[in-house]
């Protein structure tokens, strides 16, 4: 069974970027390289319960802009009724047209109560908040799941978890191929999407493969060698939002536009500050679009003090005064631009609680310890 859009390319939940504007940037770059579709582009995580309990910043965080088209929220949860409950506020209030369920997330403060990347080791536990996930969505939605590879490597757990989110009705499994002791360093597994899509194609489940794609060629390479159905890419574009016209390009088979150079980068730059003004504010769009700044400029030659000050903006006219300080006519450094980027490190041991990894069940002490972990996090 195909992925339902096109091309099979998701943009993936990240925490504190994938918000409306740089969703909207990502799309536009999409739709500017003539692609016939656009892919889906993720929401950052919400936590069930602040969702459930209507707090501002999480009703805010499942609000689409007027055109966004299909909107997918990411939803974080650890208790099968709060997921089912805010799984049922996204489809009676019409907020949603795809829920995805985070099982990846490595954060130290999430995994240390059983949340996130180390709940799918709880086998029963995973399954139920699937399925009550699944039973609240009432088919009006597609439910799909995101998780690691698992807990380290002598922990694995996305092949039981796989099967079981499949066998529960998912409308696909996405993997990030590494564990959570990685974190973001090392290599993603692909091989390991491999197995994940061998072992769920008699369940005709599509499988979405997560990791490393830095490029539109990383992503074809990706599909060659796993046979997965499509891609979920993060990191690769940050400050390049513009990946998402060269996936499409890649995937329709056409010819896969070269990274614009510096003038272009520079007036994107400037868009997605522009995007992040008018819906936050100019104080906080500014805060936002600094982080970004790096990002953009990675591999061009700008100044030190540029550099610096572009990394304190506070206003749109300050940012203006600050890129027409940059030498615009550079072209793009294809080998340190289309390089890692974001996070790239980690490496340690996970925090768990204690005696986790005794036992695949959750006995009583366990599930209040999961139980705490509904709380307000961020991150993947
Ligand atoms: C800043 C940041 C925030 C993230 N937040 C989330 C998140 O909220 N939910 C999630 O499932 N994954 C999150 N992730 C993980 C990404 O979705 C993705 O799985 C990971 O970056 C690997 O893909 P990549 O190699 O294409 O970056 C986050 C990653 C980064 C770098």
């Amino acid at each position: 069974m195909p992925v339902p859009f096109d091309p099979p390319v998701v943009l993936a939940p990240m925490a504190g970027i994938t918000n409306r504007a740089f969703r909207r940037l990502c799309r536009e770059s999409a739709l500017a390289s003539g692609a016939r579709g656009t892919g889906m582009y993720v929401s950052e995580m919400v936590t069930s319960r602040a969702l459930v309990e209507r707090s501002e910043e999480s009703l805010d965080l499942v609000t689409f802009g007027p055109d966004e088209s299909p909107r997918a929220v990411q939803l974080y949860g650890v208790a099968p009724g709060t997921v089912a409950a805010a799984v049922r506020l996204l489809v009676d209030e019409d907020r949603a047209d795809h829920i995805d369920l985070n099982f990846g997330c490595p954060v130290p403060k999430v995994t240390r109560k059983g949340g996130g990347s180390a709940l799918p080791w709880k086998r029963d536990l995973f399954r139920s908040i699937v399925h009550e996930a699944i039973r609240a969505a009432d088919g009006r939605v597609p439910v799909s799941v995101k998780m690691r590879k698992g807990i380290d490597d002598d922990h694995l757990t996305y092949l039981d978890a796989g099967r079981a989110a499949a066998e529960e009705g998912v409308a696909w499994v996405a993997l990030h191929g590494r564990t959570a002791a990685q974190m973001y360093a090392g290599t993603a597994d692909w091989d390991a999407i491999a197995r994940l899509k061998e072992a769920l194609t008699p369940l005709d489940t599509p499988v979405l493969g997560n990791g490393d794609i830095w490029t539109a060629h990383d992503a074809m390479r990706m599909v060659a060698h796993t046979g997965c159905d499509g891609v979920v890419v993060g990191r690769g574009c940050l400050g390049r939002p513009w990946l998402f016209g060269q996936l499409a390009a890649g995937f329709h088979g056409e010819p896969i536009p070269r990274d614009p150079g510096l003038a272009t980068v520079l007036a994107t730059l400037r868009r997605h500050a522009q995007l992040l003004v008018d819906d936050y504010g100019e104080l906080k769009g500014c805060r936002d679009i600094r982080k970004h700044m790096a990002w953009y400029l990675k591999g061009f030659s700008v100044r030190q003090q540029v550099r610096q000050s572009l990394g304190t903006v506070a206003t749109l006219a300050e940012l203006d005064e600050l890129l027409v300080q940059i030498d615009a006519d550079q072209e793009f450094n294809v080998e340190v631009g289309e390089g890692p980027r974001g996070r790239t490190s980690g490496n340690r041991r996970p925090s768990l609680p204690d005696g986790w990894l005794d036992s695949c069940d959750l006995d009583g002490e366990a599930a209040a310890l999961v139980a705490a972990a509904e709380i307000n996090v961020s991150g993947g």
